[in-house]
């Protein structure tokens, strides 16, 4: 039985494709209409020359920054939508796992501005990662994070554990996700632990919406 860490990865590699339909497509409304512009505006307010996209994906945050002209640079743990993110332009783009970049078993540069992870960070032990990126942030830098916010997908059960994405809804063929649900202190803490300071907290929200769309924090290196 894989762990539900290696489950998660593997779910990208089978839902490489169908995630970039979905993207370039622009079949996720709350992106079109929300979370794309929310995390853009974070990254850009910390007016930062370097970034590093965690978990990019095909890489449209990584084109959106570079049409700024910020140096941008990906990581991402699944071969087709780092490869993806290249042919679109995008580059460098490093193929990594969580795992390998806690390890420091790839050099994916340092020296950054920002480092950012939009709903890329889904597994559960997280904190080994964000100290691992904090090492690689220059001084001053920050950490920007976009996630699914907690009171709007909690369906009630309201404490860390696993859960499962099925992508009910999506076009084309998809694996189940599985995804660990963190509750708004439990984020704010694995922040702290990494050695961050929180200096922003948004929840980005359509103004049709009862609920906010995503949760969005910014965490300032503190010296070690
Ligand atoms: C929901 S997608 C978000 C992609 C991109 N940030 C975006 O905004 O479209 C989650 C991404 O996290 C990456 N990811 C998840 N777990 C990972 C792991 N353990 N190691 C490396 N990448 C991982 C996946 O490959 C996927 O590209």
């Amino acid at each position: 039985m894989p762990s539900p860490e290696s489950a998660l990865l593997q779910s990208w590699h089978h839902n490489a494709n169908a995630w970039i339909d979905a993207i370039r497509s622009g079949s996720i409304e709350s992106r079109r209409q929300v979370t794309d512009q929310a995390i853009v505006m974070a990254v850009l307010g910390r007016q930062p020359e370097r970034v590093l996209d965690l978990g990019c994906g095909e890489g449209w945050l990584l084109r959106a920054l570079a049409q700024r002209g910020i140096a941008a640079v990906g990581v991402d743990g699944d071969a087709t939508l780092a490869q993806a993110a290249r042919a679109a332009g995008c580059a460098p783009v490093h193929v990594a796992s969580y795992a390998a970049l806690v390890e420091a078993h790839v050099d994916i540069g340092r020296g950054y501005d920002v480092v950012c992870a939009n709903f890329s960070l889904l597994h559960q032990d997280i904190i080994p990662l964000l100290a691992a990126m904090h090492a690689l942030l220059a001084p001053g830098g920050a950490l920007v994070i976009q996630t699914l916010h907690p009171w709007a997908v909690s369906a009630g059960d309201y404490q860390d554990g696993w859960r499962e994405e099925t992508f009910a809804g999506f076009q084309g063929q998809w694996q189940p996700m599985p995804w660990y649900f963190r509750t708004l202190s439990s984020w704010v803490r694995a922040l702290e632990m990494a050695g961050f300071r929180l200096a922003d907290l948004q929840e980005p929200q359509h103004p049709q919406s009862t609920v906010p769309q995503a949760l969005l924090l910014v965490g300032e290196r503190r010296p070690v």
